[in-house]
């Protein structure tokens, strides 16, 4: 995350599209796709999915491992950073992109894996946005988010373990890095 863009957000809300247009304007690339990977492994290895849905796709870092991994694969992401879907569509240009605030979503694209990756932290009300995501899931949904980590005016939510254990996930605590661990919380959800 850049200084200049922090500083500019520094005192409101960091949780808005203008904050993460301004981002991605800046800092198009990314990690590489790290907590995504990690997300994934955690998956069975069996596991081939028909569609993904990616929640807070940002600039497309997950559709674009997805892709890599299951040719056949049906790719939709939905974010409310017009400038993240941008770069996203220009790596994944077969994927269904909506520009979507989430909160304000009834209902999100069936998927047989959803996935929802450094994105909770920022969510207001993340009950909420579990329940939409378990309505729109028939196979896994996979979670990433840090683990105690600073609350800021970006990252307003810090979760514990319990918090995914009590919805019925499996979560593993992995190192990221200086000190810093995340959270793996996946669930498998069947319909008949
Ligand atoms: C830290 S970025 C992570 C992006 C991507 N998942 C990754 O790991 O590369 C958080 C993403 O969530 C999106 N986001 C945050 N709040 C959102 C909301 N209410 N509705 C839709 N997208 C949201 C942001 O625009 C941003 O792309």
């Amino acid at each position: 995350m850049s200084k200049r863009v922090i500083e500019t957000f520094r005192g409101k809300n960091g949780n808005t599209s203008e904050y993460f247009n301004a981002h991605f304007e800046k800092e198009p690339g990314g990690d590489g796709g790290w907590f995504y990977n990690i997300g994934l492994d955690a998956l069975p290895e069996t596991f081939v999915p028909k569609a993904v849905l990616d929640v807070g796709c940002g600039p497309g870092k997950g559709l674009r491992i997805c892709a890599q991994k299951w040719s056949r694969v049906k790719l939709y992401g939905v974010d409310f950073s017009a400038a993240a879907l941008k770069i996203c569509g220009s790596h994944v240009p077969h994927a269904d992109l909506t520009n979507l605030d989430v909160r304000e979503a009834k209902e999100l694209h069936a998927a047989n894996l959803v996935m929802c990756v450094a994105t909770m932290e920022h969510i207001k009300n993340p009950s909420t946005l579990i329940r939409k995501m378990e309505a729109a899931t028939y196979g896994f949904l996979m979670v990433v988010t840090p683990f105690n980590w600073a609350i800021n005016t970006i990252h307003i939510n810090s979760f514990q373990p319990e918090w995914f254990e009590k919805r019925g996930f499996t979560v593993q605590v992995i190192p990221f890095r200086d000190e810093k661990k995340v959270l793996v919380c996946t669930k498998e959800i069947r319909r008949k």
